[in-house]
């Protein structure tokens, strides 16, 4: 088996990195930066993480801020009309999945022709090239944005989040501190450290998956699983933070180079109709799909629940899949994440939408990746027991 692997060239690690951002830039022979974040980041004093080692450093650096969550092809077209207007040699991506992944569609979109539409690299379109280089610095253990040949956009007029792949989103560095994630609120921290599980469970069961991506996939689980519950109760526990960082940049490197499956499958089109936050559209999908896919993949399932922690090691693949259902439950109970119903979705809007959302989500071709592939009516029917939980 000849695996390809993708990761970026430099990742600088650990609790104070970010300070080490301006002599990342100088490691890599970049000087003239634009930051793109949201305008949370701005208006909370946090970009000023990033903005005052530079500044210190002698480097100024312009700042993009008008990011959305779910960033859409819109705020795309307005980045890069910011990037052609000024004289930048790269990109920092900072904040949560949302501004990273609108710094890596800038630099995609900035290097096609003018007038190119970012759909056109939506996959299974391979979006290699990138009009500069992008740097990425998490705020959330997360989305592992700041480790993949990803980025997710909505395309605005056909109400879609467009998977786009290739290596023109792979950053070229991360710095990844997770002391940035001490300030975030709860039920950020819950969403999006479920989202990092399900990048790791996912990759671990996908009918991609390598001995590789498995290596990063297992450390990632051992490192969230535990700590999902410590960081909800007690935001400031500081190795609890840290373990949760390190996983969600693992799980990254784990689906980047294997890839996601249902979840993220069902997942984008709940989040392009309804707004729900990525990681809770996955931690509300994520029991159900789990269990729908375990006869197909019982081998997979049971050794995750043992690298969680759920299942003993001697224990049988069948009891141990069992236990990683019962847990995912018990989690998103612990977490207080809601159902769709409980999120305020009509229940005939919902319903109303559901044969679009499954080719929406078929399309997209995670599902694909699935131990078990659904039919378009299986996908109908995991959103319908989905919405009341
Ligand atoms: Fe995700």
């Amino acid at each position: 088996m000849v695996v390809q692997l993708v990761a970026p060239r430099l990742m600088v690690m650990g609790g104070g990195a970010v300070a080490k951002l301006p002599e990342t830039l100088a490691q890599l022979g970049l000087s003239r930066p634009l930051v793109v974040t949201d305008p949370f980041m701005v208006s909370s004093g946090m970009v000023e993480r990033a903005l005052g080692p530079l500044h210190a450093a002698g480097i100024s650096a312009a700042v993009f801020s008008d990011t959305v969550p779910d960033p859409t092809d819109k705020v795309i077209e307005a980045g890069v009309a910011v990037l052609k207007a000024g004289d930048f040699d790269c990109l920092v991506g900072f904040g949560g999945g949302s501004p990273m992944d609108t710094a890596k569609a800038m630099a995609i979109l900035a290097a096609a022709p003018e007038g190119t539409h970012i759909r056109a690299f939506k996959v299974p379109a391979a979006a290699n090239a990138a009009a500069l280089p992008v740097l990425c610095v998490p705020t959330t253990a997360g989305t592992g944005s700041e480790a993949t040949r990803f980025t997710v956009i909505t395309d605005t007029e056909r109400d879609e989040k467009m998977l786009i792949a290739g290596l023109g989103a792979l950053p070229l560095a991360a710095v990844v501190d997770h002391e940035l994630t001490f300030c975030l609120p709860r039920r950020i921290t819950a969403d999006t450290g479920i989202d990092s599980l399900t990048h790791a469970l996912e990759a671990f069961v996908s009918k991609r998956a390598n001995p590789v991506a498995d290596d990063y996939a297992r450390s990632a689980m051992r490192l969230i699983a535990p700590n999902l519950r410590r960081v909800w109760a007690d935001p400031k526990d500081v190795a609890a933070r840290e373990a949760m960082m390190r996983g969600a940049t693992l799980a990254g490197l784990a689906f980047s180079n294997s890839s996601v499956a249902l979840v993220h499958g069902m997942s984008r089109p709940v989040g392009a109709h309804f707004h729900v936050p990525h990681g809770m559209s996955n931690a509300m999908l994520l029991p159900a799909v789990t269990a729908f896919g375990l006869e197909a993949g019982r081998a997979r399932y049971a050794e995750a629940a043992r690298v969680m922690g759920i299942a003993g090691e001697e224990e049988g693949d069948q009891s141990a899949c069992a236990k990683l259902v019962v847990e995912l439950r018990a989690l998103n109970r612990d977490l207080e994440v809601p159902t769709p119903a409980a999120y305020g979705i009509e229940a005939a809007r919902w319903e109303g939408l559901l044969p679009t959302m499954a080719q929406q989500a078929l399309a997209s071709g995670s599902p694909g990746n699935n131990p078990r592939v659904p039919v378009a009516e299986e996908i109908v029917a995991l959103y319908r027991e989905t919405y009341a939980g």
